[in-house]
């Protein structure tokens, strides 16, 4: 035993790898009583509470944690359903529960933000200049004629100013619509003109990802001249790029706030106001543009922002790693934190720039105590090494959560081992775009945690999961379905109100409605699995699934078979059609380092997962790849490996976060074509 309070030394090699095997047999992990003392909710009374009575209770937290300018009467309105409405008749705004709030209690000194950028640089920006800041710029798109209900773009870099942009337009009732700004000209044309954006916010110039400089001004100019409806851009400086400016249109962000004069109180809203638009990544199918709500968008952030990660205004300092372009950005990244009242890291670059230690360098330097992160960087991470994050002080870490897929459990274990030193609690969280915020996780100071599951739905939350005549079953895969609405969930698809009944709520219409609550069945698009402890187990998405005989077989288990091969990096798992069988298993596999792939490789692989998971999930194909099709917010898009094994056009690869991948897959492909066993 360590004493405790003397960091363990830590475990690397053969020794880590002895423990992380060691550590696969233990089926859960109980809060450390030294966590559970210190956690804001420490026994599961909670979950009885909002059981008894959801709606009240979920008015209770809404009335608790947000400052509303007008009391709502109404905690929840069905009478429309499936438009649901929450907090009837309430008004409040979001930049002032976010900001306004914190500097009245005398917070205003706080840092909000540290921001690191991709150079290098620091800068710290506190809630009362956050506010000044984002006065400013409300009063500037104010005096540009802008109002509630206009439609405000963004597509900016992780800066600040992302989130002055996006309080600024909620302070006057502005829905905005974050465009993630490694998306190509053509795709930010796309969004902004289906929702008819009337400004847009931006910056002369950038350095994406990679570390290529992009002149983003100039080089979505074009674009923007075929946006009838947009009539003002305002640009920020960033990294110093040609930028042409219109001057009927175009506003130099410090000039915009000249003319705008400063001053510029919150604006009232309806509960129901939308907060924002915002487009779903688009993994499969078109695209869909999730409306959020004000006030029921607020609570819902709020509280799991608070309790999942037992956020402490006071000594926190939290780090979602997400970029504010996506839904994890806005609730986590923004809204969740500010708040809250808490103090949050904002990391301009990628884990691997300049190097692949800066992650733990930052978490060192600002000394971050709560991580929140994606399983597929948490994946790279493991390839690195272990040796890595072990050169840094990581001790101010005391919880970590993961978000996006399902996490294998050996990389749960590697984060919780190597980066949480075996004592950081890990909230695996379930949640989508469409539902605002996380559902089910685990409550850190009550919930046991199993590595790959999520766990139980958060209180107040109902998921089922149900076969494929809509009956619920129990430890037996099937579709998983909320049967209660929750404040934070989508309103509707923007411009598509049909679709949104016909894609949430028409899969098992005929289950819709019942009892006194008139429970919905609203259809996630995942494969779920609850077992007898009441944990869900989310298995990846509907359509990721391979059918091997009679077998179903989500893609995303039979890759955390293959990535438990520790040569294994990662893994993309798709079916290929099969005239015995139906489909069979075909694997893209990346290898730790520089290690090669082999026939003996090949084997070793196969007898893993064929002792993992059966027969019917061994690979029949596999094919070493240098890099996987990822999207930008690093999910592996199966479709892509899919059409291509096919023969099929790869299709809309517009959220790929590096095109050039196709051409090796391809190449790497056809290359083992002739070796199918
Ligand atoms: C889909 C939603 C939620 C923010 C980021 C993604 C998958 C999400 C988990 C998790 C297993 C997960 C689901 C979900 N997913 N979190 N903890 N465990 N799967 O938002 O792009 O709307 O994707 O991501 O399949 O439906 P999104």
């Amino acid at each position: 035993m360590t004493k405790l309070g003397t960091p363990a030394a830590p475990l690397l090699g053969a020794e880590l790898e002895r423990e992380l095997e060691r550590l696969l047999a233990v089926p859960a992990f109980e809060p450390s009583p030294e966590f559970r003392s210190q956690a804001l909710i420490s026994d599961a009374s909670v979950y009885g509470e909002a059981e008894r009575d959801y709606e009240g209770w979920w008015g209770r937290q809404a009335a608790e944690l947000l400052d509303w300018m007008a009391p709502w009467h109404t905690a929840l309105d069905q009478s429309d359903a499936p438009s649901y409405r929450w907090f009837v008749g309430g008004r409040l705004n979001a930049s002032y529960n976010c900001l306004d709030r914190h500097v009245l209690a005398g917070h205003g000194d706080r840092v909000a933000y540290h921001w690191h950028g991709q150079a290098g640089e620091e800068r710290a920006v506190t809630y009362g200049e956050l506010l000044g800041e984002v006065q400013g710029l409300a009063a500037a798109l104010r005096a540009r004629g802008i109002g509630p209900g206009d439609v405000v773009g963004i597509y900016m870099p992780m800066v600040p100013e992302v989130a002055v942009a996006m309080l600024a337009c909620a302070r006057i009732g502005a829905p905005h619509n974050l465009v993630f700004l490694g998306s190509s000209p053509q795709t930010l044309h796309q969004q902004l003109s289906f929702s008819e954006a009337v400004a847009l916010i931006t910056v002369d110039g950038a350095i994406q990802r990679e570390g290529t400089f992009r002149a983003v001004k100039q080089e979505i100019d074009p674009v923007l001249a075929e946006l009838p409806s947009l009539h003002t851009v305002i640009v920020r400086p960033h990294r110093p790029a040609p930028a042409p400016m219109r001057t009927d249109r175009d506003l130099w962000w410090k000039d915009a706030v000249a003319a705008g004069g400063g001053e510029c109180p919150p604006e009232p809203l309806d509960a129901e106001h939308p907060l924002y638009l915002l487009y779903t990544s688009g993994s499969t199918g078109k695209p869909k543009v999730v409306v959020h709500s004000t006030g029921g968008y607020l609570t819902g952030v709020h509280w799991t922002s608070k309790y999942v990660f037992d956020l402490k205004p006071q000594s926190d300092v939290f780090w979602c790693t997400a970029d504010a372009g996506w839904v994890t950005g806005h609730s986590y990244s923004v809204y969740g934190p500010l708040m809250n009242g808490v103090s949050s890291l904002m990391y301009e670059g990628a884990p691997d720039q300049p190097h692949r230690g800066i992650w733990w360098e930052l978490v060192e330097r600002y000394r971050v105590s709560i991580l929140y992160a994606a399983p597929t960087t948490i994946r790279s991470f493991m390839s690195w090494g272990a040796e890595l994050p072990a050169a840094y002080d990581l001790s101010s870490l005391r919880l970590l959560g993961t978000v996006g897929e399902p996490i294998n459990p050996k990389a749960w274990l590697w984060y919780r081992t190597v980066i949480g030193g075996g004592r950081c609690p890990i909230v695996d969280t379930w949640w989508q775009t469409e539902t605002g915020a996380i559902l089910v996780a685990p409550l850190p100071g009550v919930s046991a945690t199993k590595p790959g599951a999520a766990g139980r739905p958060l209180p107040g939350i109902l998921p089922e999961v149900f076969d494929d005549d809509g009956d619920p079953v129990l430890e037996e895969q099937g579709a998983l379905v909320l049967r209660r609405p929750w404040p934070s969930m989508l309103r509707t698809l923007y411009k598509e109100d049909d679709r949104y009944r016909q894609t949430y709520f028409g899969r098992f219409d005929d289950r819709s409605y019942f009892g006194r609550f008139s429970e919905p069945a609203y259809y996630v698009g995942d494969v779920a699995r609850v077992d007898a402890d009441g944990h869900f187990w989310i298995e990846g998405r509907v359509d990721d699934v391979i059918t091997v005989g009679s077998e179903r077989l989500p893609s995303a288990r039979v890759e955390s078979a293959v990535v438990a091969h520790p040569k294994v990096a990662e893994a993309g798992v798709i079916g290929l059609p099969d005239r015995q069988w139906g489909q069979v298993v075909c694997a893209f596999v990346t290898l730790i380092g520089d290690t090669r792939g082999s026939t003996r490789l090949e084997q070793e692989i196969r007898d893993v997962v064929r002792e993992r998971l059966g027969e019917a999930a061994v690979p029949r194909r596999i094919v070493w790849a240098v890099d996987l099709a990822k999207t930008r917010s690093g999910k592996i898009m199966r479709r892509l490996l899919r059409n291509m094994a096919y023969g099929l056009d790869p299709g809309d690869v517009t959220t790929l976060r590096d095109p050039r991948v196709i051409d090796d897959l391809e190449r790497s492909f056809a290359a083992g074509a002739d070796s199918v066993s």
